[in-house]
């Protein structure tokens, strides 16, 4: 990743600071004085270090930029913790233990972000291999795959630094960290920190036989956040499920779970016919079900169409402070009845603005 010359960091900073200082109701007299403190910083040392309150308030302005996000309503409510002082494995461990546990909190889930040290020069003091915390592993059994093929490639990883696997569907694959220059250490996740959701259907006799199950909590944990032309490679954040992300896609795509097929003959449709909709109907009822068992085990849920009624919420809430909205539209629609939501029938601009989280390099590759 190409690094920021001292002048770049300067401009991304200032930019950033005046926006977050303006945003928090802070003076102009204190704005100045700030960015008086860091242009000196960035000339003494190369770079500069964020007060806790830029960095939450950071934190929290780069998911309301995040344009795939249909979840953006609740921004401000992200609980930021400050991890920036843990350097080494085993206290993160601990650290990423703490935030599980405090994120899935007995299935009422609160968006909580974990912020390691930022990237100095080319050197990252912490990184995380996972994709996400908690995953479920994937195996190559012939031509076949067991578990999940997205965590493939990321299963043979782990079990090339010593972890096997149960072979299982829905085996939680160890936490993998690695301190700057060292050889990556797994962990495994106690299984009291790990809720899971059994996927049953309140109609459909025989849906519980499938075996679906489910973890309760997404916490990406490979992207990299960017605040004020500071990286932060290690910054695992969590909000909580749109059913359709399990149920339309994880379950349902032909290269994850590739459910429907199953789905359907219990249903006893005619999957010999593309003309009898059987993947759609399917589709519904796998989707109605995760929403369903999800809503009785307690767990944080949301469904599409409140989904994008809190986007609306969003979308008016920005307009009413005088900030653009930016989206990418074909990750905003719903992957299930996408034209039921306003956002199929309008445009958005898919512009980046930062503070915000970026993909980056797989550690391994
Ligand atoms: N789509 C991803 C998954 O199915 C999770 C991405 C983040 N989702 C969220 N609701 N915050 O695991």
């Amino acid at each position: 990743m190409k690094q920021h010359t001292q002048q770049e960091l300067w401009e991304e900073a200032r930019v950033f600071i005046q926006q977050c200082y303006a945003e928090l109701g802070r003076t102009d007299i204190e704005i100045e004085a700030r960015l008086d403190d860091i242009k000196h910083d960035i000339q003494e040392t190369g770079t500069y270090v964020h007060t806790k309150t830029e960095l939450i308030h950071g934190a929290k302005m780069a998911w309301r930029n995040s344009n795939r996000c249909i979840g953006r309503l609740f921004w401000e409510n992200l609980h930021v913790i400050d991890a920036r002082h843990v350097d080494n494995a085993e206290e993160a461990k601990a650290t990423l233990f703490d935030h599980i546990e405090y994120a899935t909190n007995g299935g009422k889930i609160r968006t909580t972000i974990t912020v390691f040290p930022p990237r100095r020069h080319e050197h990252v003091p912490l990184q995380i291999w996972n994709h996400q915390l908690i995953r479920y592993a994937g195996y190559e059994a012939g031509n076949d795959i067991i578990g999940d093929p997205a965590s493939v490639e990321f299963t043979k990883q782990c079990e090339a630094y010593g972890w096997k696997g149960q072979g299982g569907p829905f085996d939680v694959l160890p936490l993998v960290l690695q301190e700057s220059g060292g050889a990556p250490q797994l962990f495994d996740i106690p299984s009291r920190l790990i809720l899971e959701v059994p996927i049953v259907h309140p109609e459909i006799r025989g849906f519980a036989e499938l075996g679906l199950k489910w973890y309760a909590v997404p916490m990406i944990s490979d992207m990299r956040l960017e605040i004020g032309g500071i990286d932060y490679p290690t910054a695992p954040f969590n909000g909580w499920y749109m059913g359709t992300e399990i149920g339309a896609r994880n379950f349902a795509d032909v290269n994850r779970y590739n459910v429907l097929p199953k789905v359907a003959e219990l249903m006893g449709l005619n999957t010999r016919s593309a003309r009898s909709l059987w993947q759609d109907r399917a589709l519904v009822e796998l989707n109605a079900a995760v929403l369903h068992s999800y809503h009785e085990a307690g767990v944080t849920i949301v469904d599409h169409h409140t989904a994008a009624k809190q986007f609306n919420s969003f979308e008016k809430i920005e307009a009413a402070n005088d900030r653009l909205v930016t989206g990418n539209w074909t990750w905003l629609i719903p992957p299930v009845s996408p034209a039921t939501t306003h956002m199929f029938h309008k445009p958005y601009a898919n512009k980046v603005v930062k503070p915000n989280y970026f993909y980056q390099d797989k550690p391994w590759e």
